[in-house]
């Protein structure tokens, strides 16, 4: 697995002021297999459009996303979508779980999509077990409203794992939690992305988390700066 981004830009019309605002100026960047990479920077800085154009939620206005070696851009919706549930797990900073679902039904939801009985079952099954291991085996068939925020973004963490995806794309997963809670999805995102052998991509308000991944980068002024690989990576 190789993601390349190659001199992304990417502009919104800004409605206000009646002009082009250019958020992203000429963005270059690789991402390899099982990386762990941090992505910090000030509010407003385009850290969330960086993530939408990585996760295939948007387009960039010109430049080049590959996934090994093919162009992303030039896909159309349909095998996109496809694309995007098979490779990609999503996190947010609200859990965006379904209220009038249980938390293993949520688990389960991305791989309804598109998986058959037996990779339902294989789903299942591995979705049990690390609830199990998060110590929230008498959870599975809660509702959400039952839970804590941190116990509904570990929910969230395992739902966005379930599928196996190569990329996990976190966008501020712990902006909502106390130091605590943040502490723990933080690391649980960490674990299993390096267990599954994922690629991990976290924006983060923390320093201290972001230390934690093996690069940090920070977005400002529309250019992505590599801030240096801390010891872990
Ligand atoms: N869909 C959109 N339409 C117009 N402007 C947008 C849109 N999404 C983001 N922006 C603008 O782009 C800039 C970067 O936003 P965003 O990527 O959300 O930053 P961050 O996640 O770093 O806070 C902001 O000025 C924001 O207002
Ligand atoms: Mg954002």
């Amino acid at each position: 697995m190789k993601i390349e981004l190659s001199n992304i830009h990417k502009s919104y019309f800004n409605k206000d002021a009646q002009l082009e605002q250019e958020v992203l100026k000429g963005i270059s960047l690789k991402i390899e297999q099982g990386e762990a990479l941090a992505i910090i920077g000030p509010s407003g800085s385009g850290k969330s459009t960086l993530l939408n154009l990585l996760g295939t939620l948007d387009k960039p206005t010109s430049g080049s996303i590959s996934f090994d070696g093919k162009e992303l851009v030039d896909i159309n919706d349909k095998d996109l979508a496809l694309f995007r549930n098979q490779k990609i797990g999503f996190v947010f900073q609200s859990h965006h779980l379904l209220p009038q679902l249980n938390v293993l039904e949520n688990i389960l939801l991305p791989s309804i999509a598109y998986g058959d009985k037996k990779s339902r079952k294989e789903a299942e099954k591995r979705a049990i077990e690390w609830l199990e291991e998060l110590g929230l085996s008498n959870k599975v068939h809660q509702f959400p409203s039952n839970l804590s925020g941190g116990e509904c973004q570990r929910v969230a963490v395992i739902r966005a794992l379930i599928n196996q995806p190569v990329l996990i794309l976190a966008d501020e997963p712990t902006g909502s939690l106390d130091s605590e809670s943040a502490d723990i999805v933080g690391d649980l995102l960490l674990k299993l992305s390096k267990e599954q052998g994922a690629a991990l991509v976290l924006v983060t308000h923390s320093r201290e988390i972001a230390q934690k991944l093996g690069e940090v980068y920070e977005l400002k002024g529309g250019v992505l700066n590599g801030l240096g690989k801390t010891d872990d990576g």
